[in-house]
């Protein structure tokens, strides 16, 4: 691992979402700049290796998945689970080697998402609670590449000021761009939420119209992991949105939403999931324009006003635990 990746060690890290790879599939991704196969077994288990077979180097995810096993595309070598070779078919009376041995990673399904873990998790993956709430219905949007660093689109999540602006119509409009003061507060779990977060918005939950101010609370547990809770004043059924953040490189990142709908029967699942999705699409070129892609750590580089209040803690609180990926302080070079 570089120095950097160093921060995201035990970090639990979005791959895909679980339906991205069915089961006896194998599908390649990046996490982190390294080569990432997630592959599944005959009897639905995901696995999470680095994409690399030892032999040669040739990729895991070009090869086939053999009920347990995943074949290597180039000379055959199989896999078990644990990641050791069993069998070599250009010397099939060879006991491969310890060293054969692929490099499997610590991984988990939960909110319909598969995470990996670079080494050994720091917390438990039950940072979104929402998502059992009864009466609540899950939608995941496919992930989108975002050409920034991912504290840079975390930051995006949990900002109100721009909804008059990039979601103009639907999370604001130009007649009400104040965002009211809102308090910040570190929570029990280590973790920061942005308390007492008021907009208008003129269509902010899906179907509503005539306008409406939203409550929103919003809450940062770890720093790729925000979540948000969001409900019209004095309404019933709350939206509940994790942002899955997934660092390609500390510029490029792999985002999407997960959605818990609360008490939503009117719409169906595809327009729950294009409500969210027309979000999200607003978002991505603003966030890709924005320089330097890495956020920086430094309060003086860019402006920072009461409404940032969420972003300011965000920053501080990231500089505070030395979190480094995809971010960039005053003495390093910008990209
Ligand atoms: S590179 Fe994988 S079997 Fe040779
Ligand atoms: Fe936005």
């Amino acid at each position: 691992m570089r120095d950097e990746t160093l921060s995201l060690a035990g970090e639990w890290l979005p791959v895909c979402n679980s339906e991205d790879v069915p089961e006896g599939g194998a599908r390649g991704f990046v996490v982190a700049d390294e080569r990432i196969v997630v592959w599944r077994d005959s009897i639905g288990a995901a696995h999470v290796w680095r994409d690399y077979c030892p032999h040669r180097g040739a990729q895991l995810s070009l090869g086939h998945v053999m009920r347990d096993q995943i074949v290597c595309p180039y000379h055959g070598w199989r896999y078990d689970i644990e990641g050791q070779c069993l069998r070599i078919p250009s010397n099939p009376s060879l006991r491969p080697s310890k060293r054969a041995c692929a490099t499997t990673y610590v991984s988990a399904e939960q909110y319909g998402v598969v995470w990996m873990c670079f080494g050994e998790p720091a917390y438990a993956l039950d940072f979104f609670p929402e998502a059992g709430i009864a009466g609540g219905r899950r939608i995941n949007l496919a992930p989108q590449t975002v050409r920034s660093s991912a504290p840079r689109v975390v930051e995006n999540f949990l900002d109100m000021a721009h909804f008059s602006f990039v979601h103009a119509g639907i999370l604001g409009e130009e007649a009400h761009t104040e965002v009211p003061d809102y308090d910040v507060v570190q929570t029990p779990d280590g973790g920061l939420e942005a308390r007492r977060c008021r907009y208008w918005q003129p269509a902010g939950m899906p179907g509503q119209g005539g306008g409406a101010m939203i409550d929103y609370v919003y809450r940062v547990k770890r720093p790729l992991i925000a979540s948000l809770t969001k409900m019209a004043s004095g309404g019933q059924g709350a939206l509940h949105i994790m942002l899955a953040a997934s660092p390609v490189t500390q510029t490029e990142t792999r985002a999407w939403l997960v959605s818990i709908h609360e008490d939503d029967t009117a719409h169906s699942d595809q327009e729950l999931y294009d409500f969210n999705m027309e979000i999200l699409m607003q978002d991505t070129p603003i966030v890709e324009s924005q320089w330097p892609a890495r956020l920086p750590l430094d309060l003086d580089a860019e402006l920072h006003q009461r409404c940032d209040r969420m972003a300011v803690g965000y920053r501080r609180w990231l500089a505070g635990m030395g979190f480094e990926y995809g971010t960039v302080s005053d003495d390093r070079a910008l990209e």
